[in-house]
């Protein structure tokens, strides 16, 4: 084969991917144009692995957003972000904290679902800083368009993409942090987290204490309203 031949067939390999979701960016910045345009994404390999892109969801002028870490095996056969056993913890921690989930615009850091089979199943796996790195043009879009007042980082993986490799959030979980992202932002635990308590009585205090993280945004909003 020619060598020129070879460099084109690996150029368009199904496999390919160019690095960055930034390489499929719509020219109109839309909400719609943009989960059009990520559903073609091939910014790192995960959209081989996945059944199809899990794009934000909520209103385009929310003003609270939610970010997750990544799309679970539920929400990859939905197509929408928080749909299966996290997404009902974070419902049921909404609703305690009076925070209608359709007034939130809810999404993750990356929107392919990364898994590793066992057995029958299909198992989350972390995504790794490249997968992160790749896809946050996505998040960053989003939080463009929709300029929440209040940013909710769920989990290490969200608040580290958004606040720094440094950020614990076992040491600032609950509280108001400046940033870039929004006038508010926080970060508190993964829902799924709360899923993993060891027994009842653990699952219902860390379901406590992230309803409480939560309860600190009602007042924020009704400040900034007035
Ligand atoms: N976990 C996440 O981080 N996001 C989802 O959408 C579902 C589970
Ligand atoms: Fe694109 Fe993100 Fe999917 Fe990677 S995970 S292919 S960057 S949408």
């Amino acid at each position: 084969m020619h060598p020129c031949a070879a460099l084109v067939e690996r150029h368009v390999s199904p496999a390919a991917s160019t690095g960055s979701a930034a390489d499929f960016m719509p020219e109109r910045r839309t909400l719609p144009a943009l989960r059009e345009a990520a559903a073609r994404c091939r910014g790192c390999q995960l959209w081989t692995r996945g059944t199809q892109t899990v794009f934000g969801e909520g209103p385009r002028h929310a003003r609270v957003m939610l970010v997750g870490e990544q799309p679970g095996n539920d929400e990859d056969l939905a197509g929408k972000p928080f749909v299966g056993p996290a997404g009902r913890v974070l419902d049921r921690a909404l609703e305690a904290a009076g925070i209608a989930r359709g007034d939130v615009y809810v999404t993750n850091v990356v929107k392919h679902f990364k898994w590793e089979p066992k057995g029958k199943r299909r198992i989350h796996a972390k995504p790794n800083q490249m997968e992160i790195a790749a896809c946050l043009p996505w998040l960053e879009a989003e939080l463009d368009l929709v300029k929440p007042t209040v940013l909710v980082c769920l989990g290490a993986t969200a608040a580290q993409a958004l606040l720094g490799g440094k950020f614990r959030v076992t040491k600032q979980r609950g509280e108001w942090i400046a940033s870039r992202w929004a006038p508010r932002v926080m970060a508190t635990v993964h829902p799924s987290a709360i899923l993993r308590a060891p027994d009842d009585a653990a699952r219902h205090a860390e379901m406590e204490r992230f309803v409480a993280d939560l309860k600190h945004i009602p007042p924020v909003l009704a400040a900034r309203a007035a």
